[in-house]
């Protein structure tokens, strides 16, 4: 069996971040989300993968590299345009080389990751395995209705959802899903939709499986999102300090210093993560926030936030929270006369004061 890790797309939803990054590449709890996937990918046995990539080929690439680094072999497939995920299933026709295939978006976090779908899908053989998960919003998602074990409907963010049980991002096929992606028309919105692709496998008797997941999982399409991830993600984490903390600072719960990071004078309530060569001086992170490499925090307070490398936050008179912050952002207080507010603000930024 194969891997197919979608990560091209556009990523409308977290600009400003992804005019410059990969949103596959944001992290969570410091690790790009991509490489969780590459990870869940791996764990089921699958060693052949390939990553569908679009504009952002050179950052995933750099980031991934010939996969070894995960025990796997990725082979780099170009999508010339982001026209839906069943014009990237067929962008991927050659290296699938009809092999059945697991198709994982590169977004998504799964914690039970897919070594049980994996082994279902191996065991039953059906056409299609599609993973399915109750939500209490169906009408945001792809909403599937089962009948006797099998997949009857798929219906797109439907107004009124006869199921609460909605398509999470991870997919299995066998060879005739291509039959399927050349035979549908490009949705209203102009993508070829994975959900009428697999419509018209079970319009045509194939049988079309779901497997529901237990435990949490997540499409990280939106800032909100990505913070939840990230809060579930540093939940798991494991007390780790190999910086320095000073005397005068206090550590709580479960945090994640990383070396040639330093804690001076401040208060760390994790769960949180403190990235290599990090300076947090005389300022306050709470529970559930990542602050990536090379950051200065000093005299701040941040919390339920991500902070991405290089960053600074200085002398900020206010806590900081639910925020997504990006590299080689400065955000400081100049305590000049007159007071007033200075910003130099990328397109399609969201700043909100008090
Ligand atoms: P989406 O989140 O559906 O689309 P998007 O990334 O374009 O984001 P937005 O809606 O905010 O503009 O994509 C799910 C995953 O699939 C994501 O990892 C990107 C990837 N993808 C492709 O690789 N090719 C495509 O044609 C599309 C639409 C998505």
């Amino acid at each position: 069996m194969k891997g197919l890790i979608l990560s091209g797309g556009r990523g409308t939803r977290l600009r400003p971040i992804t005019y410059t990054s990969a949103k596959q590449l944001i992290p969570v709890a410091n690790r790009p989300i991509l490489y969780y996937g590459l990870e869940a990918i791996r764990a089921s046995g699958i060693r052949d993968v390939g990553i569908v990539v679009g504009e952002t080929h050179a950052e995933i690439k750099a980031a991934v590299g010939d996969g070894r680094r995960f025990g796997v072999k990725v082979t780099y497939l170009h999508q010339p345009e982001p026209l839906g995920l069943a014009h990237a299933v067929l962008v991927a026709e050659k290296f699938l080389a009809e092999k059945p295939f697991v198709m994982y978006l590169g977004d998504n976090l799964i914690k039970s990751g897919i070594q049980p779908l994996v082994q279902e899908f191996r065991l039953k053989k059906p056409n299609a395995m599609i993973l399915l998960a109750h939500v209490p919003n169906p009408s945001h998602f792809g909403v599937a209705e089962l009948k006797n074990g099998r997949v009857v409907r798929l219906t797109e963010k439907p107004k009124r959802p006869k199921t609460d049980l909605a398509l999470v991002g991870v997919y299995m096929f066998d060879r005739h899903v291509f039959q399927a992606a050349k035979a549908i028309r490009p949705s209203f919105r102009g993508e070829l939709e994975i959900t009428d692709a697999i419509q018209w496998l079970v319009d045509r008797g194939y049988r079309v499986v779901p497997h529901v997941v237990e435990g949490w999982w997540k499409d990280t399409g939106r800032v909100e999102d990505i913070l939840e991830a990230n809060r579930m993600v540093l939940d798991t984490l494991e007390s780790r300090i190999q910086g320095r903390v000073d005397k005068k600072s206090r550590v709580q719960f479960k945090v994640v210093i990383e070396k040639g990071a330093r804690v001076v004078r401040s208060v760390i309530r994790g769960p949180a993560i403190i990235g290599e060569g990090s300076l947090i001086q005389d300022s306050y992170i709470g529970p559930f926030t990542s602050i990536d490499r090379g950051c200065r925090i000093e005299r701040a307070e941040i919390e339920h936030s991500i902070v991405l490398a290089q960053s600074t936050l200085r002398d900020i008179p206010q806590r900081i929270e639910d925020s997504l912050i990006g590299r080689d952002v400065v955000i400081s207080r100049s305590g000049g006369r007159p007071s007033v507010l200075r910003f130099m603000v990328g397109d399609a930024s969201r700043v909100e004061l008090a």
